[in-house]
């Protein structure tokens, strides 16, 4: 028997421009998937997991997405994807257990996928090569489960350090370390518990619109990705009002992660606390993916004593934002953003205190 862990993750900075190939800052966290596998002499992998029905699948006959098969469709996904290149010439039973909140906007997909593939790489005595595994979950994302995402959660699952952001440069899948110290201060999750529901249709709504803008920029100018554009030149080419935001915020996002890099290395929380919030702005205005429920967080924590920041994290459209609070007073802080948010929406919000933790790994 042996015991696997893989976090789930926050984006610090950088939203919806993993896929506009710039810079990201995620960081992988202390929640996250726990698996305990076992080999089996047969060609079947049982998948279970607490509070889901089990499922049994035939590593001959059965790999093929299956709507009805929910959440075992990212295993599924990933072993019919390492069984392109390698041999699994032994039967699993993997039993996984959960601390992340499904469908909360902090990777829970991303999770099991990377978790899995590494499981496999592990027991198959292949080296792992954390880039190439992140490649591949992304693609078992992109065609498997046929959700268009960017590298940005697979690559933090996979590559994750403790007490570090990754600056990944989603152009070269290449990242360094940036030191989280966060002094007196620390991230908190605020999870709206709100499902998301309309994400997969807005965010391909948005990639298409951010593709229309570059498309645009590059008549005049020779870049080859959004994030290389400035304002003047996006002013210059693009005419509709709806497109020039969505490229403003891409731009003024893009900024924002060597910034608040800048601000963390210099201890500036003062600083990273405006990006934040500056960041949040233009996700909810430019990029329209924050809505009421992310809103509502944002505006009960900054509104609260000891709150310095605040951002929604991930796709948006409900899941999770993050705070920055001085932590002495998140006690204090946490009960009054619960009864505000409340009060406004009507149902509890979740928070989560965390650290940043070390990518995939074996724990014994
Ligand atoms: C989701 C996607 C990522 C990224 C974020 C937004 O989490 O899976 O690839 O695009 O949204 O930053």
């Amino acid at each position: 028997m042996k015991k696997y862990f893989a976090p789930g993750r926050v984006n610090l900075m950088g939203d919806h421009i993993d896929y506009n190939g710039g810079k990201v800052l995620p960081a992988a966290i202390s929640l996250g998937i726990t698996a305990t596998v076992q080999r089996e002499k047969s060609r079947f992998v049982r998948l279970h997991s607490d509070g889901h029905p089990e499922k049994i699948i035939d590593l001959e006959a059965d790999l093929y997405f299956e709507e009805k098969d929910g959440w075992a469709n990212y295993p599924k996904g990933v072993l019919s994807d390492f069984l392109k290149s390698f041999e699994i010439p032994f039967g699993l039973d993997i039993h996984y257990n959960s601390t992340l909140p499904e469908g909360s906007g902090l990777s829970s997909s991303a999770a099991i996928e990377v978790l899995t593939m590494y499981i496999l790489y592990d027991l198959a005595g292949e080296p792992v090569n954390r880039r190439e595994l992140a490649l591949r979950c992304q693609a078992v994302e992109n065609h498997f489960i046929g959700v268009n995402c960017g590298v940005m959660d697979q690559y933090a699952v996979a590559n994750g350090r403790k007490n570090h952001a990754l600056l990944l440069d989603c152009n070269t899948v290449t990242h360094t370390e940036a030191a989280i110290k966060a002094g007196k201060y620390s991230f908190v999750i605020m999870n709206s518990c709100k499902p998301r529901k309309l994400i997969e249709s807005k965010y391909n709504e948005r990639r298409a619109e951010c593709e229309e803008s570059l498309r645009l920029i590059q008549k005049k100018y020779n870049i080859s990705t959004l994030t290389e554009a400035n304002e003047i030149q996006a002013e210059a080419c693009i005419n509709d009002k709806v497109l020039l935001r969505r490229a403003r915020h891409v731009i003024t996002e893009h900024r924002r992660v060597e910034e608040v890099v800048y601000a963390l290395n210099n201890g500036n929380f003062i600083g990273v606390g405006e990006l934040m919030n500056r960041s949040h702005f233009s996700l909810r205005d430019d990029y329209a993916v924050s809505g009421m429920e992310l809103d509502t967080l944002f505006n009960c924590a900054t509104a609260t004593p000891g709150c310095i920041g605040s951002r929604m994290t991930g796709a948006g459209f409900g899941g999770c934002a993050i705070a920055l609070v001085e932590t002495d007073k998140i006690n204090v802080w946490a009960e009054s953003v619960k009864k505000g948010y409340l009060e406004v929406i009507g149902h509890n919000c979740e928070i989560y205190p965390f650290s940043i933790e070390d990518g995939v790994h074996v724990i014994l």
